[in-house]
């Protein structure tokens, strides 16, 4: 049986951490180590990682934002800087990315690590909703959305610059 640990990320985790960013995302979407390093330094309760035999095989990433009814496109743009929006005074928490290595995918550790975040974050924090981004291609990751009682509330036209310019779906879910 493999053996399962989530703990906040640390800076050394960059180099693994940056490996799921490259497997998970084509590459004009993937965003830059530095705005890893950032999310890690900034936020570290709202960056997890989980490691499977000690192996760093997993991300999550997020910041909390003042809630806004109406939804702001430019808020999800793609390697924005975690302090433009991040207040933990904010009742929203956004879920800015998350990522398996491929070798274990299918296998529930992306849906633990997604719940670990959310029970995590709503101990410690005011937080009254959660918002993301999800590709209308990425049906995996919006299963675990749904599942978690995320709601479709809009939809970004050609949001990914992806080969395919995919839509977007913003979920929300209120708590
Ligand atoms: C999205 C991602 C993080 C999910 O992690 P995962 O460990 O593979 O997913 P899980 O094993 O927890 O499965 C989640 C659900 O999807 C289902 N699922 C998993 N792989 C599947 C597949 N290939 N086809 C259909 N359903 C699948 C599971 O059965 C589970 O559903 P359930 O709750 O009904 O049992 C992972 O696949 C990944 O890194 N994908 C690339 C990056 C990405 O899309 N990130 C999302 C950004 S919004």
């Amino acid at each position: 049986m493999e053996d399962i640990k989530i703990r906040n990320a640390i800076i050394s985790n960059i180099e693994q951490i940056m490996k799921i960013e490259h497997e998970s995302f084509y590459e004009t979407v993937c965003e830059d180590r530095s705005v890893f390093l950032d999310r890690i330094l900034t936020f570290p309760d709202g960056f997890l990682v989980l490691e499977i035999d000690g192996q760093v095989s997993g991300y999550i990433s997020s910041e909390i934002w003042n809630y806004l009814e109406e939804i702001q496109e430019n808020f999800f743009d793609l390697n924005h800087s975690i302090g433009k929006l991040h207040a933990v005074t904010g009742s929203e928490l956004y879920i800015s990315s998350i990522g398996i290595l491929k070798k274990h995918r299918g296998k529930g550790y992306g849906k633990l690590l997604f719940s670990e975040l959310s029970r995590r974050i709503t101990e410690k924090y005011n937080i009254l909703s959660m918002i993301l981004i999800v590709s209308v291609q990425w049906t995996v990751a919006k299963k675990i959305y749904e599942k978690n009682g995320f709601e479709e509330v809009k939809r970004i036209d050609r949001f990914f610059d992806d080969g395919t310019n995919s839509d977007v779906i913003v979920m929300r879910k209120f708590i």
